[in-house]
């Protein structure tokens, strides 16, 4: 049977951590060879409806050295974008291609094709969640940390939809996360009913909060694609969620900050932290690459 991944909980925990070993061996296998050809002979759809730079470009590496062929479809060039209808096209692709990778705006567009395909949908960013990237994000952190036990995540700034996969992740783990959000961009309540290990989210307006006995700082863009209009609105909103020097005064040594990129400079993280030597942001951007290959072994029972 077909497996999705649609949102982080399509993975059970025993899954995800099946899903980190297998990037151990697949990050240490490219350091000797890059081509590892167990995708041969599929052929994947890349269907983005938004911008990419990470998530496009590492999923069509991690195809290329699976051995596998990735065919890239904007949005608009396809007969989509003139309304013909998500059933249509799943199941028109479902004839030609083995999987189908989607960023768009609806979740409820990926459900729809993972609906009408015969193939593996991977969600690679909605309005509502981005599971790809947390899946990285977690492994950044099991790397760097060596564990996931008792490991205090702190999230600030916007509650968008990397921060819904990183709560829905966190529940999933068993990881404390706090988020530190104005009151206006709290985290979906749709997301927050999800949880089940309530005690493990802790939510409060106080950037300062919940800094002291972190061992990771997240935080993303004030202005997700599609909020550009409120951009200014949010800037001033967000000021004081700014991750910067005086907000990390009081943090352990060894707290990590991480990104999931791009990032503003200068608006919700400062240059002097996305650079310092707390920062694993690019670590944490490559391994979307290894963790993504892993993925793709997993849902194609390859390895
Ligand atoms: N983090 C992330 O998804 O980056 P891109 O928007 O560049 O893919």
């Amino acid at each position: 049977m077909k497996r999705d991944f649609l949102r982080i909980k399509d993975l059970t925990r025993d899954e995800i951590y099946k899903i980190f070993d297998i990037t151990k061996k697949l990050k240490n296998q490219r350091k000797k060879n890059r081509i590892f050809p167990v995708l041969k002979g599929l052929s994947i759809g890349l269907l983005f409806t938004k911008p990419s730079t990470r998530t496009r470009v590492s999923f069509e590496v991690a195809i290329y050295e699976l051995g596998g062929n990735s065919i890239y479809l904007s949005g608009e060039t396809t007969q989509i974008s003139r309304g013909e209808t998500v059933k249509d096209t799943a199941k028109v692709l479902s004839r030609y291609i083995d999987g189908l990778i989607i960023r768009t705006y609806e979740q409820e567009e990926v459900e729809e094709f993972a609906k009408w395909s015969n193939f593996p949908v991977i969600n690679a960013l909605t309005d509502l969640l981005h599971p790809c990237q947390v899946l990285a994000d977690f492994f950044t952190i099991y790397e760097k940390k060596g564990t996931l036990k008792n490991i205090k995540i702190t999230y600030i700034g916007d509650g968008n939809n990397v921060c819904h996969s990183l709560i829905l992740g966190a529940d999933l783990l068993g990881i404390e996360i706090r988020i530190s959000c104005p009151e206006k961009y709290m985290p979906s309540e749709k997301i927050l009913k999800q949880v089940e290990n309530k005690n493990l989210v802790k939510i409060d307006t106080n950037p300062e909060r919940f800094i002291q006995d972190a061992d990771v700082i997240y935080t993303d863009t004030w202005v997700s694609m599609g909020d550009e209009k409120e951009a200014e609105e949010r800037k001033k909103i967000f000021k004081s969620y700014q991750v910067n020097r005086k907000l990390l005064e009081s943090t352990k040594k060894d707290f990590i900050f991480m990104h999931c990129l791009p990032a503003h400079r200068g608006w919700e993280v400062e240059d002097e932290i996305i650079d310092g030597k707390n920062s694993v942001v690019f670590d944490q951007a490559e391994n979307r690459l290894h963790t993504q290959k892993a993925l793709l072994c997993f849902l194609y029972h390859k390895l």
